[in-house]
């Protein structure tokens, strides 16, 4: 016998969170945020300004001037994140903590990425940090690359769970801590190992890539982000995560924005900005994996449950249709971005 398949049409969603955001400053907040705002009702803001956010102070300071930049009207609220270095004060950080004004602390090894010269070489000498997180509850956000030139950077977020994350965790019990835009099958098994102090943020383009769309038939300077995207398995494995439902997996964009002349050069930056599209590439993924009542876990209910915060209020309505178009770029003061482009027809559109 044949069923004719009923097609999804319309999706509505509790409002969604982005977990993992670079805004910038200056020009390039004033262009990017609203495209986030749009959709997102909160989101947890990246430190890796150039000075990084490393104080309560500059924490506060950095809000302060990303709502100042809100269109009116926009309800959105940025999350803050502590730069985790080697003289970060444990005392400074439980202030933050208790102050209401940071949500995380954000660890990345030092060299991993962009702006993280300032990160942790030697994690003995952020122990007492760590330990005083663990007991205020605080989470911490994690790059899980390894910089050991060595080490191929295919490898490096495998070899990191074993070298460093897994260490850490095993010495700092009751640390919770969410690997960032994981981009392995291995990243995959090992948040799954661990319990509910353990989370992983899944970005909407490590979804879309694997490294021959970076790598094949030219390359691709808005594909490169970092972790770099991996082999098709990888990209396998981060589906069937993102789409399980498991209360462990949830949106964390790393919309990483960056003006085209940075990208498009001999030495080109790491990062892909998908703010503007998100939504309806995270509905295209879902559709096709057969998990369309799942995508509300992954964007609004599980990030915020790992977080201790209540879900949003608001709804957000996915349409299918036509296939949709977006804009090609963003202008900003700094120059263009370009918007993440799927590589395929997407029939989701946001309703407005
Ligand atoms: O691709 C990336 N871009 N990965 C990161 O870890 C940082 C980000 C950025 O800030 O540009
Ligand atoms: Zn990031």
């Amino acid at each position: 016998m044949v069923y004719a398949a009923i097609m999804t049409q319309r999706l509505t969603l509790l409002r969604p969170d982005d977990w993992h955001l670079h805004l910038r400053d200056g020009a390039l907040l004033q262009a990017v945020l609203p495209e986030s705002a749009r959709h997102f009702a909160r989101a947890l803001i990246m430190p890796n300004l150039v000075p990084p956010v490393v104080t309560a102070a500059q924490a506060a300071a950095y809000r302060d001037r990303i709502l100042a930049t809100l269109p009116t009207g926009a309800a959105f609220l940025p999350m803050m994140t502590l730069y985790l270095t080697e003289t970060t004060d444990p005392a400074d950080v439980a202030a933050a903590h208790a102050g209401g004004v940071v949500t995380a602390v954000k660890l990345y090894p030092a060299g991993a990425t962009t702006n993280s010269q300032s990160g942790v070489t030697d994690f003995g000498r952020v122990r007492p940090v760590l330990e005083k997180m663990a007991e205020i509850g605080l989470p911490l956000c994690v790059h899980g690359e390894v910089t050991d030139p060595a080490v191929d950077i295919f490898d490096r977020e495998a070899v990191f769970i074993d070298r460093v994350l897994d260490p850490i965790r095993r010495a700092t019990p009751g640390l919770r801590v969410v690997m960032e835009h994981i981009t392995t099958a291995e990243g995959v098994a090992y948040v799954r190992s661990g319990g509910r102090d353990l989370g992983a943020t899944i970005t909407t383009h490590h979804l879309f890539l694997n490294r021959n769309h970076i790598l094949a038939g030219g390359i691709r300077p808005h594909y490169y982000c970092l972790p770099v995207a991996k082999r098709e398995s990888h990209r396998q494995a981060l589906r069937e995560a993102a789409t399980s439902g498991e209360a462990r997996f949830f949106l964390g964009t790393d919309s990483a924005p960056h003006p085209d002349h940075l990208k498009e050069q001999a030495c080109g930056c790491a990062g892909c900005f998908t703010a503007t599209n998100t939504m309806p590439l995270l509905a295209h993924v879902f559709e096709e994996c057969g998990a369309l009542n799942r995508l509300e876990a992954f964007t609004s209910r599980n990030g915020a449950a790992f977080y201790g915060k209540a879900p949003n209020d608001g709804t957000l309505t996915l349409v299918r249709g036509d296939a949709v178009t977006w804009p090609a770029k963003i202008e900003t003061a700094a120059g263009p971005v370009t918007v993440f482009d799927p590589g395929c027809a997407v029939h989701w559109r946001v309703e407005p």
